[in-house]
């Protein structure tokens, strides 16, 4: 139920309407929590201090190695035509697509940052020296991650101001098992997003409006591993992947897959720009990250079937139907808006109780970025 109050009290309006115009405005915007923006998220750090990787040690090992070998240490520096990149190509760009990436950028780096304090608070918090040092690793990419969209956000006067975000942001508690879920999820998903991105401007080097996207190809790929370490905390522990948490699987990509949909096609001009399809885009998103999955997950949603997109738009519809709803005042209102986060749940819930498609696990878990 609260996610229903939850939908209704979301201001959806503000990404529509309060442009971002000054640093104020962008450590609003972050701070703010919508069912469609990045959380921060807290957890059991007892529960995470049991996890025991040994029956996957052999690649757990391997991955470790990688981390140590820290290929994109020197990745996330501006090279010396960065700057100037920025402005001649912003400077063309029309105002409604400039408030669409900042609120690209703000949410990016809210992402970022959201796990960089998760993965910061787990190494505090435990002893087991496996998860201990994973923590570590992740935690230093995602700082260099945050870290480098921030710059890009100072570069407008719209740098966060990371500490008071910390401080002020509200917490999400997730037990252990949800966050692997969803942490697994978020990563792979951001590894898909990032690199079909890259790809599309790869071969469309005009559509290319701001230099931050040739960073995506080697940052996509710490995005991949982390996933990966979240694949092989899964497959060492079988109960989390069986039985009543196959429901909770479930929830989770439907839940994630739902909020990046409707979230990306409230940026269409952003995907205009990039001369991506923000449908295509999603659903290609959603291939890959299936495709994936499938290394730890025993369940893909059928992202082809066609009622999970006639879904997927009503629940948007839904959501452009709650802002408009917003704007007005009065009793009637009231009622409005509850019919229509009525209407969103019920989209959701038949979104849920769409066939699944099984799949058997591969017994090595570890997968190359291919894509
Ligand atoms: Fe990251
Ligand atoms: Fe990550």
């Amino acid at each position: 139920m609260s996610a229903i109050a939850e939908f209704m009290e979301t201001d959806f309006t503000q990404r529509l309407v309060d442009s971002v115009e000054s640093a104020a405005d962008a450590n609003k915007k972050a701070v703010t929590n919508t069912v469609l923006a990045p959380r921060f998220y807290t957890t059991n750090f007892d529960e995470m201090d049991k996890i025991n990787i040994s029956s996957v040690r052999r690649e757990w090992d391997l991955m470790m190695q990688e981390y140590e070998g820290d290929n994109n240490h020197d990745h996330f520096q501006r090279d010396a035509a960065f700057k100037d990149e920025v402005h001649t190509l912003m400077s063309k760009l029309d105002d409604g697509l400039k408030q669409e990436f900042y609120d690209f950028l703000i949410g990016s780096l809210t992402s970022e940052f959201s796990g960089c304090i998760l993965y910061n608070e787990v190494r505090k918090n435990v002893a087991n020296p496996d998860i201990k040092k994973l923590m570590t690793f992740m935690a230093r990419d995602e700082s260099r991650h945050a870290g480098f969209l921030n710059q890009s956000l100072k570069d407008f006067n719209f740098g966060i101001d990371l500490g008071q975000l910390k401080r002020t942001k509200k917490y999400t508690f997730f037990q252990p098992k949800f966050i692997f879920y969803a942490t697994y999820l978020s990563e792979k998903i951001g590894y898909a997003r990032y690199i079909t991105i890259f790809r599309q401007l790869e071969k469309n080097p005009d559509k290319r409006f701001h230099p931050i996207f040739r960073w995506f190809e080697r940052w996509c790929n710490d995005e991949f591993r982390h996933g990966e370490s979240f694949a092989l905390i899964m497959r060492a522990d079988p109960r989390l992947l069986k039985g009543l948490n196959l429901w909770w699987i479930r929830f989770f990509i439907i839940a994630v897959y739902a909020t990046m949909y409707v979230r990306d096609h409230t940026r269409p001009a952003l995907h205009d720009a990039m001369g991506l399809n923000a449908t295509q885009y999603d659903f290609e998103v959603f291939r890959i990250t299936s495709e994936i999955s499938k290394q730890v997950f025993p369940l893909i949603v059928d992202i082809d079937n066609p009622k999970f997109k006639i879904h997927l738009e009503r629940l948007t519809a839904l959501s452009f139907a709650m802002n408009a709803a917003k704007e007005r005042k009065g009793v009637l209102n009231i009622l409005n808006k509850g019919w229509i986060a009525a209407q969103a749940l019920t989209a959701f819930v038949k979104l849920y109780f769409l066939p699944v498609i099984k799949s058997e696990l591969p017994a090595q878990v570890r997968l190359v970025p291919t894509w």
